[in-house]
């Protein structure tokens, strides 16, 4: 304690992985996913610390810095990895959050784990912060952090962020041991959600699950006041800015268009491997499209763009299966030689290679089943200061409630992803521009920078950030 840093990010995973080069050289890479996008940035300026896992099984890396940020590694061994991770976090919580899209499992031996891997990271938190200082606990992982911190460390203002859905309260009442994972998120000061339909569940649950009373945006617990509210969370729009204004990016871009054919229009898809990400359901519109001759693999190229990931874990397994197998039939069935239907990238790529790909792009499919928020819908329209190309995105995502100019669709429902396609590659150029320009003015207005400015406001006083 004393000594500590005033600022303290607690999440899953550092915002970089250690990973091992062809060379056999040990290298940090940029790690997967939202989350880490988003809050980077924020933790490079505010000169605090980072708590979270390396990425590896058993690596016991000690404290370091990397790119301006302090990194301060729980270990977690093969077995907390298996159990915590891809397990409670990623088997049970994950799929019960995104409204049963897969079934969860439930499993005690990893409530076990995910119980004892959360009071680590608690303890590695209260050993990082100073005296009064702030922690920002992130995401489903850490459910049971903000209680266990607090018992160590009463001094600490303490804020949650949760950044996937929350689940409707019959969804979460299936979960074993509910009450202490509501118990956990109530010892933060201030707990929140990206929609307000989240917030409000949470606030509801605390009433019929431990019979507190909540009142508008807030409820008294313990002898104090938590507050739940929605801060949609953004991007770095000015980096994204500065990637697509680049000449390399953009030489990159006309590249990527020659070779896939310029006479093409480009749909483009950029996903973790998901089953909430709506990939199979996408592909299967798109491979329906070119059956019915609606139009034609002269005409038209996918670009699906698939990061992996948990690929450890069965289902995430038997998804790549399914959509290796679907991409194999198309291309089979509508391809000629040189010149398939659907590229499909099972790989990582950067963020210069993806502004390079959303500048190439006609339009960009954006289809979770279920998603908290999703960024790339927001990296897509950053990066198009053209203010030319479209957006298919999913009603079930955070970001439609913003992107309002989108072509909005049910992204179960294959006919009408089929419906939406189509009218995004034939709206007039003046009609994408329009919706374009309101699409980019909104993500401008409202940066991460914003959005964490606003949290931490709403953590330091409920009532200024209020107004
Ligand atoms: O926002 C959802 C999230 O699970 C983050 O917590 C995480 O950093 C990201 O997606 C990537 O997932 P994973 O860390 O399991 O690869």
């Amino acid at each position: 304690m004393g000594d500590g840093y005033s600022f303290v990010v607690v999440a899953n995973r550092l915002p970089v992985d250690r990973t091992t080069g062809e060379d056999g050289e040990q290298q940090w890479t940029r790690s997967p996913g939202g989350l880490v996008s988003a809050l980077a940035p924020i933790a490079r300026t505010s000169g605090g610390a980072w708590v979270g896992w390396i990425g590896a099984p058993d690596d016991d890396t000690g404290p370091q810095e990397v790119d301006g940020i302090q990194l301060r590694p729980v270990p977690l061994s093969a077995q907390d990895v298996d159990r915590y991770y891809e397990g409670q976090s990623n088997s049970t919580i994950w799929p019960l959050f995104h409204d049963l899209v897969e079934p969860p499992v439930h499993r005690r031996e990893w409530r076990q784990a995910y119980e004892a891997v959360n009071r680590r990271f608690a303890e590695a938190a209260a050993e990082v912060a100073a005296d009064g200082a702030t922690v920002w606990v992130h995401d489903y992982q850490l459910l049971l952090v903000p209680a266990m911190l607090r018992s160590l460390r009463p001094d600490l203002r303490i804020g949650f962020f949760l950044h996937i859905p929350f689940p409707p309260v019959e969804l979460f009442m299936q979960l074993p041991r509910r009450a202490e994972l509501l118990r956990g998120l109530l010892g933060a000061d201030l707990v929140g959600f990206q929609r307000p339909l989240a917030a409000q569940n949470f606030l509801q649950l605390t009433g019929s699950l431990l019979g507190l009373q909540p009142h508008d945006d807030r409820v008294g617990y313990e002898g104090r006041t938590v507050v739940a509210r929605a801060f949609p969370i953004s991007i770095d729009v000015a980096e994204i800015d500065r990637l697509a204004a680049d000449p390399a990016v953009q030489w990159e871009s006309d590249r990527l268009r020659a070779d896939l054919g310029d006479n093409r229009r480009l749909l483009l898809g950029v996903d973790r491997l998901d089953y909430t990400k709506g990939i199979e359901q996408r592909i299967e519109a798109f491979g329906e499209l070119l059956a019915e001759g609606a139009v034609s693999n002269d005409e038209v190229v996918l670009v699906q763009v698939a990061t992996p990931s948990r690929i450890r874990v069965a289902q995430y397994q038997q998804l790549r299966e399914r959509v290796e197998r679907e991409v194999g039939r198309i291309n089979g069935e509508y391809g000629a030689v040189g010149r398939v239907p659907v590229h499909y990238l099972f790989q990582s790529r950067t963020p210069e290679e993806l502004v390079a790909l959303y500048l190439a792009t006609d339009v960009m499919l954006v289809t979770p089943l279920r998603d908290g928020m999703n960024l790339v819908a927001k990296e897509f329209v950053a990066a198009r200061r053209d203010e030319l190309g479209a957006m298919v995105l999913s009603e079930f995502t955070g970001a439609a409630a913003e992107l309002e100019d989108a072509f909005l669709v049910n992204p179960h429902d294959v006919e009408d992803l089929k419906r939406a396609m189509l009218a995004a590659l034939d709206a007039p150029p003046d009609d994408r521009t329009v919706r374009m320009r309101r699409m980019r003015s909104r993500v401008h207005g409202h940066d991460v920078d914003r959005w964490a400015r606003q949290f931490l406001d709403a953590l330091d006083d409920p009532d200024r950030a209020k107004d």
